[in-house]
């Protein structure tokens, strides 16, 4: 997939601030608070120091994982994102088709701008599905119901939105809920007239999932109702275990940082977790998840599966979370700013194309053929010793 100059992560999110209205961009780039959890994500990551290995025959090293039975191309995949269509109508549907096409899991938000029912036939079996729990019981039961006839076969429910995260960027920018767009947004979308025709031209924006509970309201009405009813200071784990009880498929807890959380969906019988800070955009003096994910390894069985997200940007940082404990990561908002930077048809197969390449070009030096061999060996300095 020609990608021009464009050659990593960085350079996607580099132009894709050029292309998007600065509301947009820091809606996806932005964090919560002082945006301290969005540089420790990183800053935890790229302080992993990985010892290669020489001589290691690797001719046939490939990048290919089983989780949740099934073989995936690549150990990465799409974080769910609310509201991708406000980088470009479409893009929910342009993720999923390379998902399915590239071979990775595509995990469609709740929040999502498309239905679960367009993106499964879209995405067919590499779709997930993400549960907000939310406080209305009824309405998270019809969202199962129809993720489990659309097809869906793991159930992610995020747990880490008690509230709504503080970002002051939307603030500023009156992209939070109420929505009330500054004079500095509306003057900087007229600024970007290519993005502001294709949104007009675009279907309307708006809670796909949750539209039987549109009513009479506007668009913005119905989401900002849609989106009050999602976080939920009351959620406890006695709901997480009706979900169990009700999911008959894998089930992941999204969320997770504290090692006592891991062993509770263990114990509740989730079959894997997302150790995640929601890409520092809920608590802003949250862990890094990578810096939490050796001790969650350590008080968890073999038989959770541990998803890592919120900071991974380039194969090495893969590497580097396969090596801390985790069996897969995803990855969010380089997935919007790909389309954003390289378009609907392009940006997507691009960016898993680097990953990947990424991912196998750092596997090999480290002189694994498989990446189920990456474990705690390839951590320097190496774990319990003075080496
Ligand atoms: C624009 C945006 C929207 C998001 N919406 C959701 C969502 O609806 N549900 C959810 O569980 N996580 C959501 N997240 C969090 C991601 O799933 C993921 O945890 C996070 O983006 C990972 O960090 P990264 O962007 O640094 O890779 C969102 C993240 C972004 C950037």
């Amino acid at each position: 997939m020609p990608t021009g100059r464009i050659f990593s992560t960085n350079q996607i999110a580099e132009r894709a601030r050029k292309r998007l209205p600065r509301a947009i961009f820091d809606f996806i780039e932005g964090g919560a608070g002082s945006e301290t959890a969005v540089g420790r994500n990183r800053d935890r990551l790229a302080q992993i120091a990985l010892m290669p290995q020489a001589l290691r025959d690797c001719s046939a090293a490939h990048a290919e994982v089983t989780i949740f039975d099934r073989r995936y191309s690549a150990p990465f995949g799409i974080a769910p994102m609310g509201f991708a269509d406000l980088v470009r109508p479409g893009t929910d549907r342009a993720l999923a088709g390379a998902a399915k096409a590239q071979n990775i899991p595509y995990v469609l938000s709740t929040a999502a701008t498309t239905s679960i029912e367009t993106i499964a036939t879209i995405a067919q079996d590499n779709l997930w599905f993400q549960l907000y729990p939310g406080s209305d019981e009824a309405m998270a039961a019809t969202l199962m119901e129809r993720a489990l006839k659309a097809g869906v076969t793991t159930l992610v429910a995020t747990v880490d939105i008690p509230v709504p995260g503080k970002r002051p960027r939307d603030l500023t920018n009156g992209l939070a809920i109420p929505l009330r767009p500054s004079l500095r947004t509306i003057l900087d979308v007229a600024l970007h007239p290519v993005w502001g025709l294709r949104a007009l031209r675009g279907e309307r924006l708006g809670m796909a999932n949750f539209v039987e509970n549109k009513g009479s309201l506007s668009g913005l009405a119905h989401a900002e109702f849609v989106s009050r009813q999602l976080s939920c200071p009351g959620l406890d784990w006695k709901r997480i275990e009706r979900i169990r009880q009700a999911w008959p498929h894998h089930l992941v807890i999204k969320g997770i940082l504290n090692p006592q959380d891991a062993l509770m969906a263990e114990r509740i019988g989730a079959d894997g977790i997302v150790v995640s800070n929601h890409g520092g955009r809920q608590l802003d003096s949250a862990p890094a998840s990578i810096e939490v994910l050796p001790a969650i390894r350590e008080a968890c069985s073999d038989r959770l599966t541990l998803i890592l997200d919120s900071g991974v940007r380039t194969g090495d940082d893969i590497a580097r979370s396969l090596a801390s404990g985790a069996d897969f990561v995803l990855l969010g908002r380089p997935f919007l700013f790909a389309v954003a930077a390289l378009g609907l048809s392009r940006g997507p197969d691009a960016i898993i194309d680097i990953l990947r390449a990424e991912f196998l070009n750092t596997l090999i030096h480290l002189g694994c053929a498989d990446p189920a061999e990456l474990g705690s060996d390839h951590l320097w300095p190496r774990q319990g010793s003075n080496q």
